[in-house]
């Protein structure tokens, strides 16, 4: 049922935990599942993410989402993490059933949510960032299948 990937990103998670004093950190979740995230995000001056990290109280699926895009983001430009979509998480996992799309969903909205928060302490606008819902359901955000 579940990819070998997910499975990994499940047993070992990559860059759980949380960092001190971040530049911004979001919270989501769903209250269908009750589920929640939240990513802590490290920006330095030019704009890019030079740490990132995850504490997720729920499923297996939604660590596996939360640890993937975690990976997916570190390094990157905030521009560029703004293209890390549930779509490209889950491909990322090599696929996620379909009951469990919501838990991607989660994660990108969480670091989306994180960047909210790093624009609004810095009084900076971030193009094509909308404002991160706190309780995501399958079909009011993300990217559809
Ligand atoms: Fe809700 Fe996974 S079941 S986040």
């Amino acid at each position: 049922m579940y990819s070998e990937k997910v499975m990994d990103h499940f047993s070992n998670p990559r860059n759980m935990g949380e960092i001190e004093n971040p530049s911004g950190v979001g919270t989501v979740g769903n209250a269908k599942c009750g589920d929640i995230m939240r990513m802590y995000l490290d920006i330095d001056e030019n704009n890019v993410i030079r740490d990132c990290k995850f504490k997720t109280f729920g499923c297996g699926a939604a660590v596996a989402t939360s640890s993937m895009a975690t990976e997916l983001v570190k390094g990157k430009t905030i521009e560029e993490a703004l293209k890390v979509t549930n779509k490209a998480v889950t491909e990322a996992l090599d696929g996620l059933p379909p009951v469990k799309v919501h838990c991607s969903l989660l994660a990108a909205e969480a670091i989306h949510a994180a960047l909210w928060d790093y624009a609004e302490k810095n009084g900076i606008v971030i193009e094509g960032l909308e404002k991160p819902k706190a309780d995501i359901h399958e079909d009011e955000a993300g990217e559809e299948y």
